[in-house]
């Protein structure tokens, strides 16, 4: 079986016959769903998740013109994807996830439940985009970046205390295999060098590098004063405080 199909439901899309769209999607217009996509999961409300309790009806799914969703994909009711968008194969949107226009979301990468990705954003292939996480326009994610929105994996004293997903600013660009700790604030236009370990929040225009990471270089103007993470020394240099 090959082929793909359009539906009464869903005018001007091209819909592979093997692909799975459930009634909860809203009617989609010219959007690409490719072999054995799934659109509009229901969350199993049943499960070991130690977090929270996925809701029961979490609304209906929403893709945008223009969106084309990759082989094995999966979007799950209560997805809000915007126009133009790529969503590459075997990547998973979660319930309550938005994700703005013409973004791209790499093969095998997730956006987990709640988390905003802004308009232009890309995630490139096997990231985690955690729940909860929110990024403003023209953010990219490497290959590989984990961010996280629990600090908490003691499994004897776990308390869930709410989701503390990491907030990006605008343009932020994280280099592959970086790791984003828990209720992190990145400041716009502010890079993460590669493996980088982000343990304290980084302010507008700073380069990070190294675990833990460590400022390199300071905006040239405008550092700004919303994170006391690091801090500039007497010495003219930034790194974290003492
Ligand atoms: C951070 C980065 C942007 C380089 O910034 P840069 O200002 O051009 O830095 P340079 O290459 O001049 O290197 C400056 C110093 O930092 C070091 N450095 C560079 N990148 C580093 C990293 N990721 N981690 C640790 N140290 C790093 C260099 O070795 C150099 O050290 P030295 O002065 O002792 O020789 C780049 O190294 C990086 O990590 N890019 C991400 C690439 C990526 O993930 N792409 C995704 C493709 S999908």
């Amino acid at each position: 079986m090959a082929g793909y199909d359009t539906h009464l439901n869903h005018p001007g899309s091209r819909l592979a016959v093997t692909a799975v769209v459930y009634d909860c999607v809203e009617a989609m217009f010219g959007v690409t769903v490719h072999d054995f996509a799934v659109v509009g999961r229901l969350p199993d409300t049943f499960c070991l998740a130690l977090a929270r309790e996925p809701p029961i009806n979490p609304g209906p799914a929403v893709i945008g013109s223009g969106t084309v969703i990759g082989c094995h994909a999966t979007i799950y009711a209560g997805a809000r994807i915007g126009k133009d968008c790529l969503i590459g194969d075997y990547a998973v949107v979660r319930e309550g996830a938005v994700i703005g226009d013409r973004c791209v979301i790499g093969m095998h990468s997730i956006v987990s439940y709640d988390a905003v990705l802004g308009n232009e954003c890309r995630v490139q292939s096997h990231s985690h985009i955690t729940d909860g996480l929110i990024a403003g326009d023209g953010c990219f994610f490497g290959v590989g970046v984990a961010t996280f929105s629990d600090r908490r994996i003691d499994l004897d004293n776990y308390a869930f205390h709410g989701s503390q997903g990491p907030k990006f600013g605008k343009g932020v660009m994280v280099g592959s295999g970086a790791v984003i700790m828990a209720g992190i604030v990145i400041g716009n236009k502010a890079v993460i060098g590669a493996g980088a370990l982000v343990i304290k929040s980084v302010p507008d225009g700073a380069k990070v590098l190294g675990d833990p990471a460590q400022v390199f270089k300071a905006a040239m103007v405008g550092v700004p004063t919303q994170s006391s993470a690091y801090v500039k020394h007497g010495t003219g240099k930034w790194g974290t405080a003492p």
